[in-house]
């Protein structure tokens, strides 16, 4: 960046300038000029440089001004004069002036504009009308940051994701790495994309003579796929470090064209030792909380925003959830509270089958009115390592369902009995022999343990109130969508 001609330059982002009190100090605004409106004598330039939600007024006097202190006062004011005549919508610029107090309603101070100097210039921008379609942004994902929506989405997610790990380190969660290509299938649901840098095109001309290709001879020496969780590894380090969590990027193959389903999506995923499904259930509502309550202390501009345009109420029904009890309900329960309203489902509700978006969410919000932590599933519906339930039918699973979305959260008591684990994925049909390592940890120092995971995109959207999922990411990947 080009060195300051000012010395006493105090500030550089719009965020801090709108901190002080304008009282005249010099400012220099480099950001990309959102309109640009002109009166007779005036010139307003509106700057964001994306530091906050709000941008910064810029006024030129189209007169000429005597009180310029720069030297060559005549070349800086005709130079200033052209940027300004051809200036254009989406431009980056950098302007010199001071903070002052701003005559225009809804805004406290304004830069008093002395120079401009076009940085790059924005011919055939995209962006031009003030609201764009969240489809057509979809298509330029590389502009869409730009756009108050984008950059206020980017934002709140990056903030979230500082408060998840806040929210650990405080409650003395050590942060693990685990892996992102992996050998195993941790939800055993087989919606996995594998990894290989075996020549595809090859194998296919070659005809592969109805053979398989020999995975002996891949990377990896087997196959090896992108991980759907980081859960199982997780596990290894609770059981020696007791309380970690991994948050990374996660993989699913599934092909579900929905508002909430992503191929590539982030996860944060706590486990902890000595802890059962009760612990779990506390340590999830009091993280979501958490996240809410740091989004509101300190994405309240953003969320304003929200609030207005995206989602009217957000703000006061995420405070709700911050003061309230979330509801837990048994999944036994929660089936016959659907069968009593089963005209009003698509989807007839029944023990044994897995709840359904719009069992969700009128169970938040018809019945609980907000968050709902739903537990003791069939065992049929959820993963082998769940612990099974002394019933032998269900096992000590919890979801936490939250209004307008349904599930955010997943998790778990594990099964920590080694020979109730291998009877089930023998059951299941899995391999126990690529498992030696995660079974291991029930034969060695073995404990009860549990954790769950948080979809980090599926939270975004809860506080930022967007619709769709692909709309929470910069670049969302899902079934024929990788453009960029
Ligand atoms: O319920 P899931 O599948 O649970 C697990 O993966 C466990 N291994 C977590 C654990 O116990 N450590 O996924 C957890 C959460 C879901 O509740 C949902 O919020 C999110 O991850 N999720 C997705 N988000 C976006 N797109 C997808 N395709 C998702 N699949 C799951
Ligand atoms: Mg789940």
């Amino acid at each position: 960046m080009q060195e300051s001609r000012y010395t006493s330059l105090m500030v550089d982002l719009i965020k801090d300038m709108l901190r002080f009190d304008p009282e005249g100090q010099p400012v220099v605004v480099r950001g990309w000029v959102r309109t640009k409106r002109e009166l007779k004598n005036l010139v307003f330039v509106e700057v964001n440089d994306g530091s906050c939600f709000a941008g910064i007024q810029c006024a030129f006097d189209k007169t000429p001004f005597d009180k310029t202190p720069f030297d060559k006062r005549e070349e800086t004011e005709n130079a200033t004069d052209e940027t300004l005549s051809t200036l254009r919508t989406g431009a980056s610029v950098e302007i010199r002036g001071y903070l002052t107090p701003s005559p225009s309603a809804g805004q406290r101070s304004e830069v008093s504009g002395r120079e401009i100097r076009l940085i790059g210039d924005a011919e055939n921008y995209p962006l031009q009308k003030k609201r764009h379609s969240f489809e057509f942004l979809r298509e330029i994902a590389h502009l869409r940051p730009r756009t108050n929506t984008f950059g206020a989405v980017a934002r709140v997610r990056g903030a979230l994701a500082y408060a998840a790990h806040d929210f650990f380190q405080k409650k003395s969660f050590h942060y693990i790495h685990t892996p992102i290509i992996t050998a195993n299938d941790a939800e055993g649901a087989g919606a996995m994309f594998q990894v290989t840098t075996l020549d595809m095109e090859k194998i296919a001309h070659d005809g592969g003579q109805g053979k398989p290709p020999d995975f002996h001879t891949d990377f990896f020496g087997k196959k090896t796929f992108l991980t759907v969780s980081g859960q199982l590894e997780a596990e290894t380090y609770a059981t020696a470090l007791s309380r970690v969590y991994t948050f990374g990027p996660t993989f699913r193959a599934e092909n579900s064209n929905t508002a909430r389903h992503l191929a590539e999506f982030w996860m944060v995923e706590p486990e902890m030792a000595f802890a059962d499904l009760r612990d779990n259930m506390a340590l999830a509502e009091d993280f979501l909380k958490s996240l809410l309550a740091y989004a509101l202390d300190n994405c309240g501009e953003d969320l304003a925003f929200f609030d207005a345009h995206v989602e009217k109420g957000i703000v006061a029904a995420l405070e709700a959830v911050v003061d309230a009890r979330f509801t837990h309900m048994s999944y036994t329960d929660a089936v016959k509270e659907l069968e009593r309203h089963a005209d009003r489902f698509e989807f007839k509700p029944s023990w044994g089958s897995d709840l359904q978006s719009e069992h969700e969410k009128f169970l938040t919000e018809k019945v609980a009115r907000g968050p709902v932590i739903v537990t003791d599933y069939p065992k049929e519906i959820k993963a082998f390592y769940m612990k099974m339930n002394d019933d032998g039918k269900t096992v000590r699973a919890m979801d936490v369902l939250t209004p307008r979305l349904g599930e955010i959260i997943g998790g778990s008591q594990r099964e920590d009995n080694l020979e109730k684990l291998e009877k089930r994925m023998v059951e299941l049909g899995m391999k126990t022999e690529h498992y030696w390592w995660y079974l291991d940890l029930r034969r060695f120092g073995g404990a009860p343990h549990s954790g769950f995971g948080m979809g980090f995109d599926r939270l975004v959207q809860y506080v930022t109130g967007m619709a769709n999922i692909r709309d929470v990411i910069p670049y969302p990947r899902a079934a024929g969508l990788a453009e960029f």
